[in-house]
């Protein structure tokens, strides 16, 4: 009997050391301690002990129960704590959690790639201020105060004299200015507008791009801006040159390219022309060098000015400008 008791003693502290988890030892709390459990069992049994055994026997039965009682409770507890940490822990298994990267936006991308086009062609960048006097922006231009050709652009005063610059072109004369011919150069940049609508952005991007020397005529402004657009989109875009006016230029021309939604056939995009327009250009006007105080006689040369969030559109088949400011990242993402 005393030899019984001490062996289930042995038992339980054996396997209660050894249990794995609060599963397994709730399953051993069972079957030492539990109503049909093997201490319950041996102390039933006991009137079945001669007489003088029986107090001994339930007195050890009491204390090893009160014993287990106490190390089951350790034992969950310590138990419990490793499945705990377990839970909120690391799983060093888990596959990390990549870094987000971020990217560049989409139109200095696009801007990145003109500007790499021009550079590839032996263009320099020139860079020019947002903020300009109406003198760079206009007068030396050719567009003199109160002229009806202001009304081309909506244009933001922030005094009489300085404006937001309504396009890249102030770019031409600053250059002019600061270097003698040749020039090549091209400047990219914000620009302001006061408009606002599903093309339109009261600021957008433009790149100007200026190339001034002896001989320079309008085959080499269709050159240039023919190997840009075949280098942009593809060889096979075709492209026309659209008579048109810009005081600053003449002749003047706009060029549109083939529509790249529907090959020409007349979709939304181009409102069913089959042609997109994508930039004005022309040939430097000679008031503009006598602004700047080059010869006329000696040298001649072109300018143009593309708008980077219209390419980008194109390029991406992008519907409304105003996605590109709304940073939502989901779009960004795609680029
Ligand atoms: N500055 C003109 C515009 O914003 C574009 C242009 C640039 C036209 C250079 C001719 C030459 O509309």
């Amino acid at each position: 009997m005393q030899n019984n008791i001490i062996d289930i003693e042995k038992q339980a502290l054996e396997s209660i050391e050894q249990a794995g988890n609060s599963e397994q030892l709730e399953q051993l709390s069972i079957k030492y301690l539990g109503r049909k459990g093997v201490l319950t069992g041996f102390l039933r049994n006991i009137s079945a002990l001669p007489e003088d055994q029986r107090p001994s026997a339930g007195k050890r039965a009491n204390i090893l129960k009160g014993k287990l009682e106490k190390v089951f409770k350790n034992a969950f507890s310590k138990l419990e704590s490793v499945d705990g940490k377990d839970f909120t822990g690391i799983d060093v298994t888990l596959p990390g959690r990549p870094a987000q990267r971020g990217s560049l936006h989409p139109i200095t991308q696009v801007a990145n790639e003109i500007c790499d086009i021009f550079l590839r062609l032996g263009f320099d960048i020139a860079e020019s201020p947002e903020v300009e006097t109406d003198y760079y922006n206009f007068e030396a231009l050719n567009i003199p105060k109160y002229h009806p050709a202001r009304d081309m652009q909506d244009t933001f005063y922030v005094s009489e004299n300085i404006v937001l610059r309504t396009h890249t072109s102030p770019s031409q004369p600053r250059v002019m200015e600061e270097t003698k011919p040749p020039v090549r150069i091209i400047s990219p940049g914000k620009v302001f507008r006061c408009d606002s609508d599903v093309t339109h952005t009261p600021m957008f991007y433009q790149i100007e791009g200026l190339m001034v020397d002896k001989n320079i005529s309008f085959g080499d402004l269709k050159g240039i801006l023919t190997t840009f657009i075949h280098q942009f989109f593809d060889k096979q875009t075709s492209l026309r040159f659209r008579p048109s006016f810009f005081p600053f230029t003449e002749p003047s021309a706009e060029v549109d390219i083939r529509c790249v939604m529907c090959k020409g056939k007349g979709c939304r995009i181009c409102s069913k022309t089959g042609w997109l327009e994508i930039l004005g250009s022309g040939m430097v006007h000679p008031a503009v060098f006598e602004n700047v105080g080059y010869d006329i006689e000696k040298y001649t040369g072109f300018a143009f000015g593309v708008g980077i969030e219209r390419m980008a559109m194109l390029k991406y088949g992008i519907d409304d400008i105003r996605k590109f400011y709304e940073n939502d990242i989901r779009f960004l993402r795609q680029f």
